[in-house]
């Protein structure tokens, strides 16, 4: 018999199971590579595993869902690298399980939001953005100055990441606890946002 596309384009179930094929061939071969070059999975140079007290800030934005509004992703255009800095580079990201990249910018992206303001500005701002930023949208959250912090939950979150190869030490885990005495939930969120992306700093 003759070969045909037509004979192919007949058969849905040969079409399908054609597709899948020719799909899954091309996502590994676009996503395999990623898992071994040296540029996606080794963390750049200086990059250390969050502190006790800003892996628990990382928590805090997660669960307050910072993400639906802000990006931690500067994409490499001009537009971007005017406004944000260095664009976001993999091996900045190796520590984070899960990535907070995202692309929704309701915000402005926060990839080197870092040492931008202080840490007064940050409490002002997370107390009630308006009081700083009159014209701003985004939501106030002055319940995170009154929660303290229970320094013992920081152990099993340190141990887990550990499984996923971020490299804490026993003696990291057991003096965690201590770092995060007194401290409230919003001086763990803004020790968070003052360390991100300032590794990778080209911005005044
Ligand atoms: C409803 C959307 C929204 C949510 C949710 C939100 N933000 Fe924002 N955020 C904004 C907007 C809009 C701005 C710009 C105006 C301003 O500075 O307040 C902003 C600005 C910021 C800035 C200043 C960035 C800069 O470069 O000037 C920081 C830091 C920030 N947000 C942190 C947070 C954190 C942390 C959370 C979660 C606790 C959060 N945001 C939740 C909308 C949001």
């Amino acid at each position: 018999m003759k070969f045909s596309h037509e004979w192919i384009e007949k058969n849905p179930w040969l079409l399908i199971g054609l597709v899948l094929l020719v799909v899954s061939f091309g996502g590994l071969v676009e996503i395999v590579p990623l898992f071994f070059q040296k540029s996606t999975t080794e963390p750049i140079a200086g990059l250390k595993p969050y502190s006790p007290l800003r892996l628990v800030g990382r928590d805090i934005y997660i669960r307050e869902g910072c993400y639906n509004c802000h990006s931690q992703m500067i994409r490499p255009f001009r537009a971007e690298t005017e406004r944000y800095g260095h664009y976001s580079v993999a091996g900045e990201s190796v520590y984070d399980h899960p990535f907070q990249w995202g692309s929704k910018r309701t915000g402005p992206d926060l990839a080197r939001v870092g040492g931008r303001y202080s840490d007064e500005w940050h409490r002002t701002h997370l107390d009630n953005p308006r009081d700083v930023v009159p014209e701003s949208n985004m939501p106030g959250y002055p319940w995170l100055a009154q929660n303290k912090l229970n320094p013992a939950e920081v152990v099993p979150k340190m141990r887990a990441l550990r499984r996923l190869n971020v490299p804490y030490s026993d003696a990291d885990i057991a003096q965690a606890p201590a770092e995060l005495e007194n401290k409230t939930e919003q001086d763990a969120l803004i020790a968070y946002l003052q360390g991100l992306g300032i590794l990778i700093k080209t911005r005044n």
